[in-house]
């Protein structure tokens, strides 16, 4: 499938204004100009799209209507009905979720001395870790300093972020660097064999470290055959997702039930400390947008974590990578990732005209690609209906030299030419798409929720990015604070005891929905999006068309 006729028409602008755009720097937008377009064009700020939480610690909370129903569902089970039996499984650390920041978290937990328990949704290595492409942030390089990479951390979570989570993220982030190449991540070097880094959007330095563009398939690929050749240690069980946690009726996090999805029977694990590493939520496609994510993104750990009394933190706020492809319709929502703007491609409107900075933060370049389509009208449309701009791919051999975008960027290029489209020498058509939660289970900088027993890692956790998160940060919050769960959840079970089997919190969960006027609804954890049905009413003319 190639270009439309209209299309091929509006690429020759592109290239007709292409050497012209070469030789000028489009200017960043000032503090104001950067408010004015996110407050009124940023899906965050779209006041209808979200709604208070009726129950928990959160109460009264705002986060979006899709995220605020599945986290007020009734559980999977009846706690006036199913009583935990004996465990089929005793753990020190049993830990949730088999991405980045769960295999990172088993790995320090048996390092530091427990034997662990890691069970997945999905296959091992199904999550967004493994769909990361551009890179992982660190201050590695002489003009750089982890206090620099602290300051753009803040500055692009618009210094919402939890500082000592950030001091964590940044200390950390030299030290993982070593840590992955060690275990045989194979990062990109200079020819002198230095690392080879590059920007990414809100990056004052170079400090993007890459494997092509599969930056987070490669480090999964380490983490996951480093966990599997610990088999002796830690045992890994897939399609068993946690569907409850367990407790001691004290506020003690002491297990949890898995759902077997093969036989569909439940399964009983004691664990003397739980790590939920389950990501986000991108799969509840808030507002309609389409997503990046992997398909169990369906906030689990959330949900569960919640029931239990642990605090939520920055849910209003998602993050809408820029540049999703918005053609053809089979890729719709794939990542294209910041490491093509990084290396020098430029966004143009129908016209051929560029009208934002490629590296502005994410949020403003989103927000600035929308009120290009939506306000100033100037957005392709493909023959389904989906807007777009165009992503001036072939800049990048322009500016880099031939044969760069090949060696840069090949599984983009591939992903592309399935569908008769040469990014190296025509731009591809992109729109934000949903990509990240910023926030999550509130943490501190060792991990630990408030709920003793229970710590949290990677994107299910939430207070690092503030309300946007940077490029390559996500990859280095997963490893830095998956390494980080997975030491305290160790040295705490094993001066902890094991504890009582039982879902007593359940019964006050029940009662604290009767008291909202919640009944009924699809149980939760959903486990799997659900593509039939809606889960609030949609709006007639979404103020943002895009298709699921
Ligand atoms: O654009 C990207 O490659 C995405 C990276 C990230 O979200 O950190």
């Amino acid at each position: 499938m190639s270009y439309t006729e209209e299309m091929l028409a509006s690429i020759a602008k592109v290239e007709a204004t292409r050497q012209a755009r070469l030789s000028q720097t489009f200017p960043r937008m000032t503090p104001d100009e950067r408010d004015e377009v996110l407050r009124c064009f940023h899906p965050d700020y779209i006041e209808e799209m979200a709604r208070p939480i009726r129950l928990g610690v959160n109460a009264g909370d705002r986060m979006p209507h899709e995220l605020a129903d599945v986290i007020e569902g009734p559980a999977h089970l009846d706690p006036a009905v199913f009583v935990p039996g004996e465990p089929d499984f005793i753990c020190d650390v049993l830990v949730v979720g088999g991405g980045g920041a769960g295999a990172s978290a088993a790995l320090l937990a048996e390092e530091n001395g427990a034997h662990v328990l890691l069970v997945t949704k999905l296959r091992f290595g199904d999550a967004n870790t493994m769909m990361a492409q551009g890179g992982i942030q660190a201050a590695s390089q002489p003009n750089d300093s982890p206090a620099i990479h602290y300051l753009d951390v803040m500055g692009g979570g618009h210094f919402d972020n939890a500082p000592d989570l950030v001091e964590a993220l940044v200390m950390d982030a030299p030290e993982v660097i070593a840590w992955l190449e060690q275990l045989g991540v194979m990062f990109d070097k200079r020819p002198d064999g230095t690392m080879s880094t590059a920007h990414g959007g809100g990056t004052s330095r170079k400090r993007m470290h890459s494997a092509r563009d599969y930056t987070g398939a490669e480090i999964m690929r380490v983490l996951r055959d480093e966990v599997r050749s610990r088999s002796d240690r830690i045992q890994v069980l897939e399609f068993n997702p946690v569907i409850e946690l367990l407790t001691d009726g004290k506020g003690n996090v002491t297990g949890a039930i898995l759902l077997d999805l093969e036989t569909r029977e439940y399964r009983v694990v004691q664990a003397r400390a739980v790590v939920i590493a389950t990501g986000g939520s991108g799969r509840l496609h808030y507002q309609g947008f389409a997503t990046t994510n992997h398909y169990g993104a369906t906030a689990d750990g959330l949900v569960l974590a919640y029931r239990v009394g642990a605090r939520l933190a920055f849910l209003h706020t998602m993050q809408y990578h820029p540049t999703g492809a918005a053609y053809p319709e089979q890729i719709l929502g794939q990542l294209v990732t910041e490491k093509v703007r990084g290396i020098g491609a430029q966004l143009c409107n129908i016209h051929g005209e560029q009208f934002v900075y490629p590296l502005e933060t994410r949020d403003v370049e989103s927000a600035a690609i929308i009120r290009e389509c939506r306000e100033r009208g100037n957005g392709i449309i493909t023959p389904t209906g989906q807007p777009g701009v165009w992503l001036d791919s072939p800049l990048i051999d322009l500016i880099r030299g031939p044969g760069t975008i090949e060696k840069a960027l090949p599984a983009m290029v591939r992903q592309f030419r399935r569908f008769g489209i040469d990014m190296t020498r025509q731009p591809i058509l992109v729109y934000p798409t949903l990509h990240y939660q910023n926030g999550g289970i509130a943490i501190d900088a060792n991990c630990m929720t408030g709920i003793p027993g229970l710590f949290v890692a990677g994107e299910a956790s939430g207070g690092v990015h503030g309300t946007n998160r940077l490029m390559g940060n996500s990859l280095l919050d997963v490893v830095v604070f998956g390494r980080r769960a997975g030491h305290s959840a160790a040295e705490y079970a094993l001066r902890s005891g094991y504890g009582e089997l039982t879902i007593n919190h359940l019964h006050d969960w029940k009662a604290a929905r009767q008291q909202a006027g919640l009944e009924g609804g699809r149980p939760a954890p959903i486990l799997l999006p659900d593509y039939t049905r809606h889960t609030h009413p949609v709006r007639e003319e979404p103020l943002i068309p895009v298709t699921r």
